[in-house]
């Protein structure tokens, strides 16, 4: 595995830490078919409630533990063969230094974060492959639900699980996408096309590539914009089409268009703006995901997915003034 340890052998788990939105998902998907850890910061039952695609609800088994009830009984349990970091990019870095003491030092990484930020850091700075991946994969917690009214006692279905149907799942997995797996440096080929292999088999279309920078940064661009704007508006995507947000969008795609060029990275085919158009209206219903964290009053990645691009822009000296303007007003 690139001299690095094998990330897919058999019995030896990987480690899914943070357990929400995505961490759930991959970690059920994978469930049946390899040894796998979820790692959260609270307790919960050795299960997750998924909601699949088409709508019908599965309740999986699987091994789950506090990260820090793992590392304290870390004897018990088999090295882990992969460490997937599935918390929002503003933990990820406290999340793997709580976890460095207990791993071998050349553990394989997959970080899974929107925005270019903890990709290149720890890159950096972990002795053993980085793989990081994109993904189109969407998945949330769902909120809280009000108190339902009391309702007539449902017909029994002979289905010893009738009572899960009814109650809320862990996760949603709101849309099937794609995820594609590379390391930032393109030395560790063989081992993100085993990791994408695993994934694909457990129901996650991944695919190995030698362009995961390229792919970060033009989703980055489709993050910067449409994240913001409707975390700062409080709308949902679609609304973006409102001929209002017109001249901030295209004011936003001219400095993202400048800072790529300047950083090397190849526009889509089509260009930026019928790229970033093209999500808005195929996910127009959708909250995105910095509005579902500042409607639950979490933080959000805002630094993340703006501050690369501004950053950039510093570095080349390229005015930001849209960009920046949007950073201000957007909860951090
Ligand atoms: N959801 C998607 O559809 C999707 C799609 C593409 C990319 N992504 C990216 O994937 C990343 C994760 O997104 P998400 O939607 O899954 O976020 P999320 O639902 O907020 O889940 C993050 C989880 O990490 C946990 N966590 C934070 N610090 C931790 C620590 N030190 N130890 C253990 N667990 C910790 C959080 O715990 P608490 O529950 O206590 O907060 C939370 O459960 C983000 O960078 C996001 O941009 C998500």
């Amino acid at each position: 595995m690139d001299g690095q340890g094998p990330a897919s052998s058999d019995d030896a788990p990987w480690l899914i830490v943070g357990a929400g939105a995505l961490g759930q998902l991959f970690a059920a998907s994978l469930a049946a078919f390899r040894p796998v850890i979820l790692l959260g910061r609270h307790l919960a039952q050795p299960a997750i409630r998924l909601r699949k695609v088409d709508g019908t609800d599965v309740e999986i088994a699987l091994a789950r533990e506090r990260l820090k009830d793992w590392i304290a009984k870390r004897g018990e349990y088999s090295v882990p063969a992969l460490v997937v970091l599935a918390t929002k990019s503003h933990d990820t870095q406290t999340a793997l230094d709580a976890l460095t003491p207990s791993l071998a030092p050349t553990t394989p990484l997959l970080l899974l974060q929107n925005g270019f930020q903890v990709q290149p850091r720890i890159s950096e700075h972990w002795a053993g492959p980085v793989l990081c991946a994109s993904t189109t994969e969407a998945a949330y917690r769902p909120m809280p639900e009000p108190k339902p009214k009391p309702k007539p006692k449902p017909e029994p279905e002979g289905d010893s699980h009738s009572d899960f149907h009814l109650s809320r799942p862990d996760v949603v997995h709101a849309a099937a996408g794609e995820t594609w797996i590379g390391d930032l440096a393109g030395r560790h080929a063989a081992l993100a096309t085993v990791v994408a292999d695993d994934l694909s088999q457990a129901g996650i279309a991944a695919t190995a590539c030698a362009d995961i920078r390229l792919r970060l940064w033009h989703k980055l661009a489709i993050n910067a914009v449409i994240n913001p704007l409707t975390a700062s508006h409080g709308v949902r995507n679609g609304e973006l089409t409102r001929v209002e947000f017109r001249p901030r969008i295209e004011a936003l795609i001219s400095e993202i268009d400048r800072i790529m060029r300047a950083e090397g990275i190849k526009p889509p085919a089509a260009g930026w703006q019928a790229l970033i158009d093209g999500v808005i209206e195929a996910t127009a219903a959708n909250r995105s995901s910095m509005l579902q964290d500042v409607l639950a009053g979490r933080p959000t990645e805002r630094d993340a997915i703006l501050w690369p691009l501004i950053d950039a822009g510093l570095r080349h000296e390229l005015a930001t003034p849209a960009l920046t303007a949007l950073y201000r007003a957007t909860l951090a």
